[in-house]
This record gives structure tokens, C-alpha cells and sequence, in this order.
């Protein structure tokens, strides 16, 4: 009689062990479930508990350089290219086998200052877009799954975004950056997919019509790749869009001949400490945004803005707010981490519905 009620209770033990959410969304046919990581800069690199969970592949097959990859670190004079923070990154990425979005190429923050003291004609600064392009992609080749090759270009009110680039050369610094991307992929013969990153564009309305518009339809007519969208996700607790809403989205952009993916997800709570009427919204929010891409087949993954408090960007970004990601430190950095339970158990549930449905 025992052993029928034991049995089972045994084996979902053994389960939980043995399975973490990137198991969890692979049994559910997604390519990975992953994090984003502030390494080797920011800290967490000497924090072992930190480190011990961001090299856990059960939970973990993806992950994202928050910083390192960027510009700002990539060309610090120009001409002069330094790979090197990047390479640290693929290195702690490579130890795991971890799947690589890399992240970004072309964005109106975190590029190098002198961009921003020179007196640029259009042609020289298209020039200077093209090599970042092409250099880029070459130095780092197939080790990247897939390039966000321009970051937020557009408003929320659906207009180009004034960054440097736009006001000299117009939006055609993103034609060339895609143009280039291609034509690097091309004639190196790398298997790289070329993806637009965007927030607020995680539901139908003015800003995921004006992408669809101005970036993927307008880069298809011209015939210029593009394979997927970055949909970032960084979402408030209460205000994060339905699941419905979500899955309406991705088809959207599905339905232009792009998949999605899901690229840097975290829910904040405005003010801090949390209401327990918050937390059980916190819940629900990631629950609703993880099953939207679960059961959506263009979604190939999904990637957390960090997965612990302590190295968020949250706190230091928007002042007073946090608790945004599945983990946290009671003890602060360098003590041992605690998974929110709700949160996690909500992620495993949200691609178990999903196993065997072929979504
Ligand atoms: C953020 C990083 O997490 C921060 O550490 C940094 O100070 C600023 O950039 N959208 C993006 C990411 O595409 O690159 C940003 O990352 C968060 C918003």
C-alpha cells in the first residue's frame, strides 16, 4: 500500500533535483531558457554562491553579456578594437556550453564617447557603423547564435529615436548596419541569426506596429535579412501585458516572417519592501509572460535580466525600486541565494503544460 503513495512522491523529488526551468523549456520544445549576466564585470564574478547558480546548466542554457559586449568596451578608440572583456564572457559561456545571444551592436547608449566629439559628415559615420558591424561579427563568429544588431530605435510613440546616429544619417545607419551584418555573414559563411531588440514592444499597440513597420517590413522589402525579434520584457508588477496579449504579439511579428524570443525579462516592484498581495502578482506576471512564449511557437526562449536582486540592474537604474528577478541574497552579495518558490515554481509549471504539445 505504501509504496504506491511513496513512489510517486519519490520520483517528483527525484525530478526536482534533477531538473531545472532549462530542462524544463527544452522538454517543452524551446531552444533554452537562459540569464543575463553583468561578468566579468560588476562583481558577481567574485561572488561564488552567484557564480555556482549562473553555472548551473540545469536552470541555465543561454545566457547574455549585459555589458561587455557592448561598444562603449569593444572600440575605445576609433580604429582600435579590444575584444577582450567580450572574450572573458564567451569564455565563462563556453565553460557551460551555453547558447550566446550577443548583445548589441548599434544602440544610442553605452558607445564609445569619442563617437560623441567628433564632427561627423553621413559617410564617415555610416563608415564607422559598417566596421563596428563587420569587425564585430567576425572577430566573435559562430560562437554567437544570433547578433541584436540595432537596440531601440524607435520611440514609444512610433517615430525614429534622436540618437546621434539617426540625426546624421537618418534611418539609413540601420539599413547599413543590417546590410553589413548580412554581407560579414555571408562571406565569412557563419550561421548567425540577425535580431532588433526593443522594449515596450511586447504587446500590440503604437511602438510594435511602428517595428514591425519601420524595421521588419522595411529591411524584408529590401530584401535585407533579419531573422528575429528581441522582445525585452522588462515588465512592473500589475502592468505586465496579458498573456494574451503577449501571444497576439509574437504572432504578429510571426506572421512577418521573424521568431521571437524573449530577451530580457525581469518584474519590478515600484516601491519597496513588497505587499504579500505584490508578490502573489509578481507570480502571476512571470507566469503570464513565460507561458506566452511556451505557447507560442515563434518564441524560441527565453532570457532572464539577471537572475538574482543583488546584480540587477533594476536597483541602481530606477532608484527605490527591485525585488525584479527569481533570486535573491538575504544576506547581500557573497552569502548564499534563495529562490523565490512561487516565481520558480511558476516557471516549471508554465512550460509543463506545455510538454508534448508540440508548441
Ligand atoms: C543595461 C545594463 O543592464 C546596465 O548594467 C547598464 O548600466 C545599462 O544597460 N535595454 C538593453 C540593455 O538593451 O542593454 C540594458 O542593459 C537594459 C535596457
Amino acid at each position: 500500500m505504501k509504496v504506491y503513495i511513496i513512489l510517486p512522491m519519490f520520483a517528483s523529488a527525484i525530478l526536482t533535483a534533477l531538473y531545472g526551468i532549462d530542462d524544463y523549456a527544452k522538454r517543452a520544445g524551446k531552444m533554452y531558457f537562459g540569464t543575463a549576466a553583468n561578468l566579468p564585470t560588476g562583481g558577481a564574478i567574485n561572488d561564488k554562491y552567484y557564480m555556482a547558480h549562473f553555472n548551473n546548466t540545469q536552470n541555465f542554457g543561454q545566457t547574455t553579456a549585459t555589458n561587455v559586449m557592448k561598444w562603449i568596451y569593444a572600440e575605445p578608440e576609433r580604429g582600435v578594437f579590444d575584444f577582450s572583456l567580450g572574450d572573458d564572457f564567451v569564455r565563462l559561456a563556453e565553460a557551460n556550453e551555453y547558447i550566446l545571444r550577443c548583445h548589441n551592436l548599434i544602440w544610442h547608449e553605452q558607445y564609445p564617447g569619442w563617437i560623441d566629439t567628433t564632427d561627423w559628415t553621413k559617410n564617415a559615420l555610416l563608415e564607422v557603423v559598417r566596421r563596428r558591424v563587420k569587425e564585430t561579427i567576425t572577430h566573435y563568429g559562430d560562437i554567437c547564435y544570433c547578433w541584436d544588431v540595432v537596440n531601440e530605435a524607435i520611440n514609444d510613440d512610433g517615430t525614429y529615436r534622436q540618437s546621434i546616429f539617426y540625426n546624421v544619417t537618418g534611418p539609413e545607419y540601420i539599413t547599413v548596419a543590417y546590410k553589413t551584418a548580412q554581407r560579414t555573414i555571408a562571406e565569412l559563411g557563419l550561421n548567425v541569426k540577425l535580431y532588433y531588440n526593443d522594449y515596450n514592444i511586447e504587446y500590440p499597440g503604437t511602438k510594435a506596429t511602428a517595428v514591425q513597420e519601420m524595421i521588419v517590413k522595411s529591411l524584408k522589402k529590401s530584401n535585407i535579412q533579419l531573422d528575429g525579434v528581441g522582445l525585452e520584457s522588462h515588465f512592473i508588477i500589475g502592468e505586465t501585458p496579458s498573456m494574451a496579449s503577449q501571444m497576439q504579439n509574437m504572432a504578429d511579428f510571426a506572421s512577418l516572417g521573424v521568431e521571437t524570443a524573449i530577451t530580457e525579462l525581469d518584474v519590478r516592484a515600484l516601491s519597496l519592501p513588497l505587499t504579500q498581495a505584490q508578490k502573489t502578482q509578481q507570480i502571476i506576471d512571470y507566469n503570464n509572460t513565460i507561458s506566452a512564449c511556451a505557447m507560442s511557437k515563434s518564441c524560441i526562449g527565453t532570457t532572464l535580466w539577471d537572475f538574482d536582486d543583488t546584480y540587477s540592474w533594476i536597483p541602481s537604474t530606477y532608484v527605490g525600486e527591485g525585488y525584479a528577478t527569481p533570486w535573491y541574497q538575504p544576506g547581500g552579495a557573497n552569502t548564499p541565494l534563495k529562490k523565490k518558490r512561487g516565481i520558480y515554481a511558476a516557471l516549471v509549471n508554465a512550460f509543463n503544460r506545455q510538454i508534448g504539445t508540440g508548441k
